[in-house]
């Protein structure tokens, strides 16, 4: 007996030749990128790019000046942030979130729905420090301790799209290299559409499906994590080369 399955790749989150910035500047133009069930799409760029903007923009914290946000197909419009986390996206920010004088088990209890004491047993499984902490304060864990807690939280939501921030900020490589493939697998285990941005660009890399990189508001390279990882020269052109290649005055088009 064959089980009909729906293998359409309708994507979960989308954003269409997007414009967004503050006061009517655009920090970030013609921004096209998607992100399917099960699928890890790294944002990476330097400091000041629109990584943050572009976060904000998904879940309507930005509101575009052109082009569209698209959330499970329907174009996100007028929606408010509350109403796009209700839809299903949760954005995990780079301050995490969480709050310094709540412990652990309040956090849970503030996140986690009514009647679903099933979610938080498998999303503590995902992240078993957290329960030998239950009744530490957030603000006396460490920043790994505080980051899980921060995703165990969006979790307990059920969502479909998970959008996090500089995960890694201030922890570790080590706590790094264990929080990333942590992401990957929650992906892959619930189907979770995910956009991450982040400084390990090796590391984000090594674990997503897919690589956008962004300059002066604008992507400049994507493609295949793998081709990235194996085209390590042209990620850092896009990335670091933007002033080189002007000063040369020669071709400054590096994607496409
Ligand atoms: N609230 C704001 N008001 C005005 N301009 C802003 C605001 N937030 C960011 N910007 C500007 O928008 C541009 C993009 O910033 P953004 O925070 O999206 O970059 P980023 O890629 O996340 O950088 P970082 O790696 O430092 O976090 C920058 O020029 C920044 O100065
Ligand atoms: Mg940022």
């Amino acid at each position: 007996m064959s089980e009909i399955t729906n293998t359409a790749t309708e994507p979960l989150l989308e954003t269409r030749d997007l414009a967004a910035g503050y006061n009517g500047v655009p920090a970030i133009r013609g921004l096209t990128l998607s992100v399917g069930p099960g699928e890890v799409v790294a944002l990476l760029g330097p400091n000041g790019a629109g990584k943050t903007t572009s976060l904000l923009a998904m879940v309507g914290l930005v509101p575009p000046l052109a082009g569209e946000v698209r959330v499970l197909g329907e174009p996100l419009g007028k929606r408010k942030p509350h109403q796009v986390a209700r839809a299903g996206v949760l954005l995990v920010p780079d301050d995490r979130g969480i709050f310094y004088g709540l412990t652990v088990r309040e956090h849970l209890r503030l996140a986690g729905k009514k009647n679903d004491a099933q979610r938080e047993v498998e999303v503590l499984d995902k992240f078993p420090v957290l329960r030998n902490l239950d009744s530490r304060r957030a603000g006396l864990m460490s920043g790994g301790e505080q980051q899980m807690l921060a995703i165990a939280k969006a979790l307990l939501a059920r969502p479909k799209v998970l959008i996090i921030d500089e995960m890694s900020l201030g922890l570790a490589p080590k706590i790094v290299q264990e929080m990333l493939p942590a992401i990957r697998e929650l992906a892959k285990e619930d189907g979770i559409g995910v956009v991450l941005v982040e400084q390990h660009i090796e590391l984000a890399l090594g674990i997503a499906d897919r690589g956008v990189i962004l300059n002066h508001g604008q992507v400049v390279l994507t493609g295949a994590a793998s081709d990235l990882l194996r085209d390590r020269h042209l990620v850092e052109a896009a990335y670091f080369g933007a002033e080189e290649f002007a000063a040369d005055d020669e071709d400054k088009t590096l994607a496409g």
